[in-house]
């Protein structure tokens, strides 16, 4: 596969503008995973999913997971789904507003992040999609009303409220209707058959089975001193959206009224020595790549150490990067910001 091969595959995968995506590593990852020539691998944290979208067109059996329900609907319709697709009478019953009275977003949500009629939308499309009677159709409509919702928000997150940051892209001039059609038609153009089974599923990283994957491909959340690693605290709402805030817990008192954040072992200093140490005794058979930033916690000499407890061989790539989480105030070039990124490959 060359670069351009790589990027061309991308350019049909949506961009989600997902924090931490690595997109723009596409092209290298792509070299190095086609010299280790896998037939299986699992992407532990698939977020935007283009990552595992990059294997799939390789022809890899693909396992996908992430602890975000959202990244998981995109994960399954993306992934997972090889020959399903949103049809025009599935989209019609989609976006018909007649037949239910779902109020709560209207109710809880006014003024915070849409307007009254996106609003109604999000209402009566949840409603519809829960009629649609087949997992991979409601995982379309799910990530394309997640794509939705994060391109017509300004800087594309929900961790702030009202309308503020609007810098005049064309997107937030557009309906939330609007949106989830071209999405559809978006998501839809991703499902392709590579003629093996994928898989996607919604874990915390540590419940995953080893399942003896050639390849396992991990990229977690960053901890560093200043960015924001919270993927809760930022995409709350559409997490929120996909169970209709069923069984999850909105912290009322908040501004956003964002639900409680999921824990995960790699959000913190604290903990993300040991959540490295058993994530890389977990699937003892499997080469690992690793995505890694030079502004992160541990530092590249403590993941090396790391990584040679549980393999023998340890090579690092360092690819020269501008990094931006633009969760500060802070513009690419900045040098809080200006990282390199790294790829480990344990063998
Ligand atoms: C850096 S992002 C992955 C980005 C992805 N490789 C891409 O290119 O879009 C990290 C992801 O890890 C997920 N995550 C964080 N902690 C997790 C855990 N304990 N188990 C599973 N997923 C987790 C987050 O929801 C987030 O989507």
């Amino acid at each position: 596969m060359t670069t351009k091969d790589a990027v061309k595959i991308l350019s049909r995968y949506p961009n989600t503008r997902y924090m931490g995506s690595k997109r723009k590593l596409i092209p290298i990852i792509a070299q190095v995973v086609k010299q280790l020539s896998p037939s299986t691998a699992l992407d532990a944290f698939s977020g935007s999913g283009c990552v595992a979208y990059l294997f799939k067109e390789m022809g890899i059996k693909v396992t996908a997971n992430d602890f975000l329900k959202f990244a998981y609907n995109i994960a399954d319709a993306s992934i997972a789904n090889s020959h399903t697709r949103l049809t025009d009478e599935d989209i019609d019953l989609l976006i018909n507003n007649e037949g239910n009275n779902n109020t709560f977003i209207r109710d809880h949500f006014r003024g915070l992040y849409f307007s009254d009629e996106d609003n109604a939308f999000l209402d009566s499309l949840w409603w519809n999609i829960s009629k649609l009677k087949d997992n991979h159709k409601e995982s379309l409509a799910f990530a394309a009303i997640s794509r939705a919702c994060i391109k017509r928000r300004p800087r594309g997150m929900f961790a702030y409220t009202g309308f503020r940051y609007d810098d005049g892209r064309k997107d937030l001039t557009l309906t939330l209707k609007e949106h989830f059609l071209k999405a559809v038609q978006e998501w839809n153009e991703t499902v392709i058959d590579n003629g093996t089974v994928c898989s996607a599923y919604n874990n915390d990283v540590f419940e995953l089975k080893d399942n003896n994957y050639d390849l396992v491909y991990i990229d977690p959340p960053y901890v560093s001193n200043h960015s924001d690693n919270d993927y809760t605290r930022r995409y709350h709402f559409v997490e929120g959206y996909m169970t209709y805030w069923q069984g999850v817990k909105i912290q009322e008192h908040t501004k956003t009224k964002k639900i409680e954040s999921i824990p995960s072992r790699f959000s913190s200093k604290s903990t993300i020595y040991g959540a490295f140490d058993d994530l890389f005794g977990m699937f003892p058979k499997s080469t690992l790549l690793i995505s890694y930033s030079s502004n992160s916690i541990p530092t590249k000499e403590d993941m090396i150490k790391l990584l040679k407890k549980h393999r023998r061989d340890v090579e690092v790539l360092e690819i020269d990067y501008k990094y931006s989480f633009g969760t500060h105030g802070h513009k690419i070039g900045d040098n809080n910001n200006s990282a390199s990124e790294y790829l480990f490959i344990a063998k």
